[in-house]
């Protein structure tokens, strides 16, 4: 039996707009294994976002569940995981800007539970990972796109979590740069037996992908 380690049942999501109610994600259930990687389009304003932030816990949908296994916890909501079962990369890096590249990707390991000295260790280690022990500390505005998306990739990879979300990670950058990103990705999901959800404008992309969705009227749908 495979190990799902993300799982939703029956996910929906509306915003009030000034126009009215804004229904997003209408009836959305998935699970997600180990070792597996899934990919989602979807035009501009379909909801790419929205899910992720769902499946993250990042936010509360109005009706169905998340579960994400949590070692030695078992499928817990995602929140519960304290920052360890899920590593999030978000569409715009969402760096934090006063800090270094070796700070920022130390912070989520500290908040995570871990003490100085073993952060700062891990976080070496992964930004030597991803290419970038000479950029040590620079502060985000001294790095490119591409080398802020490598630390933002590296921080969410930090904590070992079973499954990473990540939000157009190759939406900012260049060719050569989006394809070394999606090798480093589905890397981890190899070597690591992580579970990744990654959501790409990109067909090229989203093909490289285990099992392809394409999120439409709130529903997900086999690409
Ligand atoms: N907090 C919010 N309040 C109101 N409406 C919102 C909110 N967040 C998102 N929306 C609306 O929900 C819809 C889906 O937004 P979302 O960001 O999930 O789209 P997306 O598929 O990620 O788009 P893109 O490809 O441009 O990133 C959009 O129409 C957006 O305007
Ligand atoms: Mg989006």
């Amino acid at each position: 039996m495979p190990d799902v380690v993300l799982q939703a049942r029956g996910l929906a999501k509306a915003f009030v707009a000034p126009a009215g109610r804004l229904p997003v994600l209408v009836d959305i259930s998935i699970e997600v294994c180990a070792g597996e990687s899934v990919s989602i389009r979807g035009s501009s304003g379909s909801g790419k976002t929205t899910l992720l932030q769902q499946l993250g816990g990042l936010d509360e949908p109005d009706a169905g569940t998340v579960g994400v296994f949590a070692h030695g916890g078992g499928m817990v909501p995602p929140r519960k995981t304290l920052g360890r079962g899920i590593g999030f990369v978000f569409q715009n890096y969402q760096l934090m800007p006063e800090l270094t590249a070796l700070e920022n990707v130390a912070l989520a390991a500290r908040i995570a539970g871990v003490d100085a000295g073993p952060a700062e260790s891990a976080a070496r280690e992964l930004l030597a990972q991803v290419g970038l022990i000479d950029r040590l500390r620079h502060l985000p505005s001294r790095l490119s796109g591409g080398e802020c998306q490598r630390v933002a990739i590296a921080r969410a990879l930090v904590n070992k979590p079973s499954v990473i979300l990540a939000d157009e990670p190759t939406g900012n950058l260049d060719e050569r740069t989006g394809v070394e990103i999606m090798n480093l990705l589905l890397g981890v999901v190899a070597e690591r037996g992580a579970a990744l959800v990654l959501v790409t404008h990109s067909r090229e992309f989203a093909e490289r992908a285990t099992r392809r969705f394409v999120l439409s009227g709130g529903v997900l749908s086999p690409a």
